[in-house]
C-alpha cells in the first residue's frame, strides 16, 4: 500500500536526520556548528517529522486501523503509538530553544546534547517498532478489511520545504551513531512494550489468529 511505503520512506529520512543532529548536538557543544543549522534542524522535526509524518499516521493510518481493521483507539499500538508521539513532542520542546541559542554556554551545551540524545534515541525505538511491528501488520490487517489505499492531504509547501532542508542537513553532518541506543525489530525495542501495550499477539491477535494458532500447536 502507498501509504505505508511512504511512511516506511519518510521514516529513512527522519532517521538519517536524527544521526546528524547528534552530531550537530555534539559540535555545537564544542562551539562548532551554524545557528541556521540548529533552526533548519527545528523546521525539519517540527514540520517534517512531527506535523506532516506523524500526524499523517495520527489522521489517516490510525483511524482505519480502528474503524476498517477492528483496531481499539484506547488501548495497544494505536494508543503506544500516540502516547510515544507526545512524549517525544514534549522532549522537542526542551530541545527547542537550544537548537540555535547563541552563546550557548557550557550548562545548555549539555543540556543540548543530553535532549538531542534522548529524543533521537526514542524517536529511533518508535521507528524500529512502527517499522518491524505496525507497518507490516497494517498491511495485513488493512488488506484483508479490503482497503487497498489510503488517501490524506498533501503536504504544504513548509513541509516540503522541511524535508528539503533534512536532506541538505543529512549532507552537511555526517550520520553518528546512537552509542547508548538498542535498535532493533518487534515489540521488544518499542518504548510501550510491557507498560501500556501488551504486545502484537495480545494486542493485534483476533480469536481466530489465537484458534490458527493453537491449531497448529495441536
Ligand atoms: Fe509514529
Ligand atoms: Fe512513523
Amino acid at each position: 500500500m502507498r501509504l505505508l511505503e511512504e511512511l516506511r520512506a519518510e521514516h529513512e529520512l527522519i532517521d538519517r536526520v536524527a544521526g546528524s543532529l547528534r552530531s550537530f548536538a555534539a559540535a555545537r557543544a564544542k562551539g562548532e556548528g551554524g545557528l541556521d543549522d540548529g533552526a533548519a534542524f527545528r523546521r525539519f522535526f517540527r514540520l517534517w517529522a512531527g506535523a506532516w509524518h506523524h500526524a499523517r499516521e495520527e489522521e489517516t493510518l490510525f483511524p482505519a486501523l480502528a474503524e476498517r481493521a477492528e483496531l481499539s483507539p484506547v488501548h495497544g499500538p494505536i494508543a503506544a503509538f500516540v502516547e510515544q508521539h507526545r512524549e517525544m513532542a514534549k522532549v522537542l520542546d526542551r530541545l527547542d530553544p537550544l537548537l540555535d541559542l547563541e552563546p550557548l554556554g557550557a550548562d545548555a551545551a549539555r543540556d543540548l546534547v543530553e535532549l538531542a540524545t534522548a529524543y533521537t534515541r526514542e524517536l529511533g525505538r518508535h521507528i524500529d517498532a512502527e517499522n518491524s511491528v505496525l507497518l507490516p501488520e497494517s498491511e495485513v490487517r488493512l488488506r484483508q478489511a479490503n482497503v487497498l489505499d489510503l488517501a490524506g492531504r498533501a503536504p504544504t509547501a513548509g513541509e516540503l520545504e522541511a524535508r528539503a532542508e533534512g536532506e541538505r542537513l543529512v549532507a552537511a553532518w555526517a550520520f553518528t551513531d546512537d552509542a547508548g541506543g538498542v535498535r532493533g525489530e518487534g515489540c521488544v525495542v518499542c518504548p510501550s512494550y510491557g507498560s501500556t501495550c501488551r504486545g502484537v499477539e495480545a494486542e493485534w491477535w483476533n480469536e481466530s489468529e489465537w484458534s490458527e494458532f493453537s491449531d497448529h500447536l495441536g
